[in-house]
């Protein structure tokens, strides 16, 4: 099938590629119809490759207002009503909630999602849900599981040995979560541990690292030294760093060295984050987004995640990582021309390189032909305008397509 007409990540002038057997088999200006050859003219719009979800609980999403709304919009009291809805958390609960979440994704151009599990239950339901999931959805969507300590390592009872149970069920990454444990201590040994593990198993490593407006949260420099240390390197990903927003530049700027040397990845999840910080200040009321723009420029691998859809923690969504973008734009002040045209890759390219997809991404000859089509002619405009993913190719198939609304002025 030949694809012509297509403006490839924000190139100027219409190219055409050629799709065999799910692969992308020739890109080029001067490609034309082989006889009887399928021809797709995609009149001059953006192709981008898939987005990518690196961040987001998919066992909690489409929870909220159930049982009780969060009235507060706060951490603390979305954690009670979480504590309210676990009761009924169940397979198929999960499964109708996963399968509805995913759809809006993949409506929405996504083809790959990293999703954090909570496996501090000793009945592991979730973790063992999600991965039977991974499987019946890998027509439509790769999903990568982390096994999510949400109440600690050290501080849940029988913390290590569920950490070991869902890696052995079948986790793709270790979490961790050093902010949450009871002590700098048992902080530093649960970073320790989820790091070696990951080594030992051969997994990769996320951990939601200082997700907290406290300057002395500190775990992101014990998760780089590990990493580094124990040659994980790009294998290991540090999400939220919300901590760093409040760090004194004295010590960011001693941090850098190790975090470039380290080579770690970050995710940060705007508009969560912006919600659920600053929430003890007065005035000035901080922001709470990790250095992103910082991070970006000293070449570092920053990508975004929703981190929670419609749930208690997070009570709106679509699934549509543009609104991600959009957002993390502005609270991290990255507006000037040539960052709105990249920042398309915080959910495409970079993304891919924080779940470690190699080969399997990008469109060129060779590779996957996973790609999908916007209603705009550059990424500027589809993120101003909001514009329709009109189509969304995995290896070749056609899995989603949108028509885009229509209004008229009267007057
Ligand atoms: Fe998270």
């Amino acid at each position: 099938m030949l694809f012509q007409n297509a403006l490839i990540e924000n190139s100027a002038t219409p190219t055409a590629f050629r799709v065999e057997n799910g692969k992308f088999a020739a890109i080029g200006p001067d490609l034309t119809p082989n006889p009887g050859e399928e021809v797709v003219d995609l009149q001059g719009k953006l192709v981008l490759p898939p987005f990518i979800e690196s961040h987001v609980h998919l066992d909690t999403c489409l929870t909220a207002g159930d049982p009780v709304w969060n009235m507060s919009g706060t951490l603390f009291e979305g954690i009670e009503c979480w504590s309210k809805r676990k009761e009924k958390l169940s397979k198929d609960d999960i499964k109708e909630r996963v399968n509805r979440a995913v759809r809006l994704y993949a409506a929405h151009g996504i083809q790959h999602i990293r999703t954090h599990v909570d496996v501090t239950d000793p009945s592991l339901v979730a973790m063992e849900t999600m991965v039977e999931l991974r499987e019946e959805l890998r027509d439509l969507v790769d999903i990568q599981i982390v096994a999510f300590p949400q109440e600690g390592i050290l501080s849940y009872p029988n913390g290590k040995q569920l950490m070991l149970d869902a890696v052995k069920l079948g986790a793709d990454a270790v979490g961790a979560i050093p902010h949450f444990e009871f002590t700098r201590e048992y902080s530093v040994e649960s970073l320790n541990f989820a790091l070696e593990l990951a080594a030992k198993e051969n997994k990769l490593v996320d951990v939601h690292c200082d997700e907290i407006d406290d300057e002395a949260s500190r775990g992101l420099e014990t998760v780089a030294a590990r990493a580094l240390e124990l040659e994980l390197f790009d294998k290991v990903t540090a999400s939220h760093t919300t901590a760093m927003h409040s760090y004194n530049n004295a010590y960011v700027v001693r941090l850098m060295r190790l975090l470039k040397m380290s080579r770690i990845n970050f995710v940060s999840n705007p508009l969560v984050n912006t919600h659920l910080q600053g929430r003890m200040d007065t005035y000035p009321k901080r922001r709470g987004v990790t250095r992103v723009k910082e991070l970006t420029a000293e070449g570092i691998n920053v990508s975004f995640g929703h981190d929670d859809i419609f749930d208690p923690w997070y009570p709106m969504g679509t699934g549509s990582m543009r609104d991600v973008v959009f957002m993390g734009l502005h609270v991290c002040q990255m507006m000037g021309y040539e960052e709105i045209m990249d920042s398309y890759k915080f959910i495409s390219t970079n993304a891919a390189k924080t779940l470690h997809l190699g080969e399997e991404y990008g469109i060129k000859t060779g590779r996957p032909a996973s790609f999908i089509v916007l209603d705009a002619d550059n990424w500027y405009n589809a993120l101003n305008r909001n514009a329709a993913v009109l189509r969304s190719y995995k290896k070749g198939k056609l899995v989603a397509q949108s028509t885009p609304g229509q209004s008229e002025v009267l007057l």
